[in-house]
């Protein structure tokens, strides 16, 4: 089973994902860390992102593992973020991504987070969730995960959301079938309940 969760950034998808995942024994697909990875390699090594998106050898699970080399935190830098927003309007680059993403989800259980995970990754997923939050609460998570002012956080979040709802490849939109939820303002044990529970009924 595939439980697919997409939502703009800061709408608390990684901590339901995980949470969810650790609950029902599935396993994670962080794609957003994909990209990130890609971002990295390019900013550290030049050349065309296309190309190294096509070869990166990218290992998700505890840690992030690019060509053998531990980027957990090195791609949660500032510097990559942004350019990982940028790299993924890249056509060439999403096809690469999306080949390895369903390439990991043809086999097992999984909770898989991103943008496009119910849209273009993995569009039979048997639940699909799409989490908003208001900006305000979206800026002050990430600000509190930064350590960094809520007001600047927002104020790139908004360009960053206006990138990733505007790109002509795979723009951040719900499928059709997604259903809405709103964190703003919910305990996480509160969300990962209720979807626990979506998950059950749509086992049946
Ligand atoms: O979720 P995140 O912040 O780690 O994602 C990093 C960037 O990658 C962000 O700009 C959105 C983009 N992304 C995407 O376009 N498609 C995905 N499936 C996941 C992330």
């Amino acid at each position: 089973m595939v439980v697919a969760i997409d939502g703009p950034a800061g709408a608390g998808k990684s901590t339901v994902a995980r949470g969810l995942a650790e609950k029902l024994g599935f396993r994670y697909l962080d794609s957003g860390a994909m990209y990130r990875a890609v971002a990295l390699a390019v900013l550290e090594q030049g050349g065309d992102p296309a190309e190294r998106a096509a070869a990166a050898d990218i290992e998700l699970g505890g840690r992030v593992v690019l060509d053998g080399r531990d980027v957990t935190e090195a791609i949660r830098d500032p510097k990559v973020t942004e350019a990982a927003s940028r790299i993924a309007a890249n056509g060439a680059v999403r096809t690469a991504m999306v080949a390895k993403q369903r390439e990991l989800l043809s086999q097992g259980d999984w909770v898989a987070e991103g943008r496009d995970i119910g849209t273009v990754v993995a569009p039979d997923a048997e639940l699909k969730l799409f989490l908003t939050a208001s900006p305000e609460q979206r800026a002050r998570r990430r600000a509190a995960e930064l350590g960094a002012d809520w007001r600047v956080v927002m104020r790139d979040q908004a360009l960053r959301d206006a990138q990733d709802a505007e790109r002509a490849h795979s723009p951040l939109r719900p499928a059709p079938d997604a259903i809405e939820l709103d964190t703003t303002d919910r305990p996480v044990e509160d969300v990962v309940g209720q979807v626990v529970g979506l998950v059950r009924e749509a086992r049946r």
